[in-house]
């Protein structure tokens, strides 16, 4: 039989929510309610600390199945008055912080299989990635330690019943379970942890905390294309910008294929239709109206069905104009059509072969990225 004990009984202060921190909702629940779930798929028996106040809250919250008792002053009081509840047919015991919200259910089985397989202690550790310096109270270092063999320990740790019950017995301060064991000159075996059972100690661990929450943005792309007739006598809009002493093009509007291959691609990455069927010969408001304020329109649509932009590309294809000498101008208009959205313009002939090659005209092809929360 294996039991579980959730040190939840800390204040917080270092998050300064003015709620316990276990009671912070992280997501669609609380860092407690997470917790129960890193460990109820191994843990036979559950019990939380709670603090003082807050125990009828946190009973509610994880149900009737779980034991809530009133925790200590220090983490270590907690779990020993944790340890006190365990039930005597306990083999192992699991010791987790509500902290680690997000520890996954895999890293609890994997303490257990670590158990089961003869390790007396088990706890999840990350490799060092920084340097850590020891420092003295006057802020200078004495001491570099190799950070190769160091690791940055995690919760569940997972115990055999009768050494946590020794461990604690001496009522040893520690900020983890297993340095009491390690006190006692027992062998702790350290497995691969997880960078998502972070510690939530400040309110920017738990916007991290959000992020492995799968609360990432849901991307779309899209790719758009236009190209336009040479119309010598009309003038030349491209890329959002007028390029005098240059033959327009044809169209039903200013004929910039730069922006209308935009509009596209950010109409097939929202699933809005494209040009035509929101601004097309049957919507005669549009016509005449130029590219810049076609991606006006298009960006309050792309808002309206919730997305937002986050990259847009387009590459002009034609022999005239030369983009290069106007092309920070031209990003500039673009992006400050779109909202200040991150544009790249690139420019590109085609050797003289097919598509606007044979200078008859100009053509584009854009993608876009955008995405919703
Ligand atoms: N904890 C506990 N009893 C205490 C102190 C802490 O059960 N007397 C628990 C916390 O609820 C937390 C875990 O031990 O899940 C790790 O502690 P920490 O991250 O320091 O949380 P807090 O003590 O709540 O935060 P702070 O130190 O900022 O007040
Ligand atoms: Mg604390």
């Amino acid at each position: 039989m294996i039991a579980a004990i959730i040190a939840a009984a800390g204040s917080g202060e270092r998050f300064g929510a003015g709620t316990p921190k276990a009671l912070i909702q992280l997501g669609d629940r609380t860092l407690i309610e997470h917790a129960v779930s890193s460990i109820s798929s191994v843990a036979d028996q559950i019990i939380v600390t709670a603090p003082a106040g807050y125990e009828k809250q946190i009973q509610t919250l994880v149900g009737d199945g779980i034991i809530v008792v009133t925790g200590g002053a220090t983490r270590s009081e907690s779990v020993r008055i944790g340890l006190s509840k365990v039930l005597c047919e306990a083999e192992y015991v699991l010791i987790h912080d509500a902290a680690r919200a997000l520890a996954s259910p895999a890293l609890a089985q994997s303490v257990v299989a670590a158990l089961k397989n003869g390790d007396v202690a088990v706890v999840p550790g990350l490799a060092q990635t920084d340097t850590v310096k020891v420092v003295n109270a006057d802020g200078i270092v004495t001491a570099t330690p190799d950070r190769t063999s160091m690791r940055k320990i995690q919760t569940p740790q997972g115990f055999t019943f009768g050494l946590i019950n020794q461990a604690h017995a001496q009522s040893g301060e520690a900020t983890d379970d297993a340095a009491l064991v390690e006190s006692l000159g027992k062998p702790v075996r350290v497995i691969e942890g997880e960078e998502r059972a972070i510690k939530i100690t400040t309110p920017s661990d738990l916007a991290t905390a959000l992020q492995f929450l799968g609360q990432s943005p849901n991307f779309k792309t899209g790719v758009g294309v236009d190209a336009h007739h040479f119309e010598p006598g009309r003038p030349l809009w491209l890329a959002g910008l007028l390029w005098p002493d240059q033959d327009g093009v044809e169209g039903h509007s200013d004929g910039d294929v730069a922006a209308h291959a935009i509009c596209d691609a950010l109409f097939a990455a929202s699933g809005l239709g494209d040009l035509g069927s929101n601004f097309g010969t049957n919507k005669p408001e549009y016509a005449g109206a130029s590219g810049v304020a076609l991606l006006k329109e298009t960006l309050a649509l792309v808002h309206k069905s919730g997305y937002k932009i986050s990259h847009v590309s387009v590459q002009v294809i034609g022999n005239r104009p030369k983009i290069g000498s106007r092309r920070v101008e031209a990003i500039a208009a673009l992006s400050a059509a779109l909202g200040g959205a991150e544009v790249a313009l690139l420019a590109t002939t085609t050797d003289g072969m097919g598509l606007t090659g044979e200078g008859k005209g100009i053509a584009a092809i854009a993608s876009a990225l955008i995405y919703s929360k």
